[in-house]
């Protein structure tokens, strides 16, 4: 289909052209361009994303695609919740004008040969334990800009290693759109919001909401002690909540993720952590 579907709650472009038509005419009329990128099951973390972009541009376009070069083939790509229907009225309610849907065929074409290899923010923490994750989002990220040709285009603070990673991609290959940071999105309890929530059992949720305590804890103590012990710290802290295994605890630089050589924090920090409840792989961070 080449037209903008416009019987959903709001329009919904499943392809290329028609996409770009409509972020054209909005450009010629003068509106600035704001985008979202997602891969559905929509909470309010991403709802933040489209409200700020709507503080940043006139109107805004979110993708649903869930991207399935960024998962290996264990993971949980074919149990990944779909729910487009409900994406579409959530999104429609929080102002968004445009839902750009594509279909696996559209974004991976017959014959589909590229790759993206971003190198230092891409390196460590998450592509240790997901090697193919970054090459995955790099692709689709670089293709969904290409697409949309927004102005502005906002990703999550909670995928921390992948906003460097969507920074330094655009900048090193002069793609005009502004990547700008969005605040993460936490419940009464700082447990970061995401869709690989709705994974978690009543009491897997309660052990979830200690990672953002545990993480606060260990930044305070490696402010004013040593970055490894409090990293050591953090990760028994962890496997006594009860997660296992727990991927990693690191504080890294802020700026580039890298280590502190002197197992003292010199510069603004972050702390970062992946670690497993049951069938559920959290990750959040904080800054230090
Ligand atoms: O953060 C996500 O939801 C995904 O990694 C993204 C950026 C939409 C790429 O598929």
């Amino acid at each position: 289909m080449s037209e903008v579907e416009t019987s959903a709650p709001l329009p919904i472009a499943r392809s290329v052209a028609p996409l770009r038509q409509q972020v054209r005419a909005w450009r010629d009329a003068g509106l600035r361009v704001g985008f979202v990128a997602t891969m559905g099951a929509l909470h309010e973390g991403h709802l933040g994303l489209v409200r700020d972009a709507l503080i940043r541009a006139d109107r805004v376009v979110a993708s649903v695609f869930v991207n399935p070069t960024q998962f290996a083939p264990h993971e949980d790509l074919d149990s990944y919740p779909r729910q487009e229907a409900r994406d579409a009225e959530l999104l429609a309610d929080a102002g968004c004008h445009l839902l750009f849907a594509p279909t696996a065929a559209v974004m991976y074409p017959e014959g589909f040969a590229t790759r993206v290899e971003v190198g230092e923010p891409a390196a460590g923490l998450e592509a240790d334990f997901r090697p193919h994750f970054f090459g995955g989002v790099a692709v689709v990220v670089v293709k969904l800009l290409n697409q949309v040709r927004a102005d502005v285009a906002l990703f999550g603070e909670k995928d921390y290693q992948q906003l460097l990673v969507v920074r330094r991609l655009a900048r090193d290959l002069d793609i005009p759109t502004e990547i700008i940071c969005s605040p993460t999105v936490r419940d009464a309890h700082g447990l970061a919001l995401s869709s690989r929530n709705a994974y978690l059992s009543a009491e897997e949720l309660e052990v979830a909401r200690r990672l953002n305590i545990v993480l606060r804890q260990a930044g305070e103590a490696a402010r004013v002690g040593s970055v490894a012990a409090a990293e050591l710290e953090a990760v028994h802290a962890l496997e006594a909540a009860g997660f296992n295994p727990v991927d990693y605890v690191a504080i890294r630089r802020a700026e580039d993720l890298a280590t502190f050589d002197e197992d003292c924090i010199d510069a603004p920090a972050r702390i970062l952590a992946a670690a497993w409840l049951g069938r559920t792989r959290l990750i959040d961070n904080l800054a230090v």
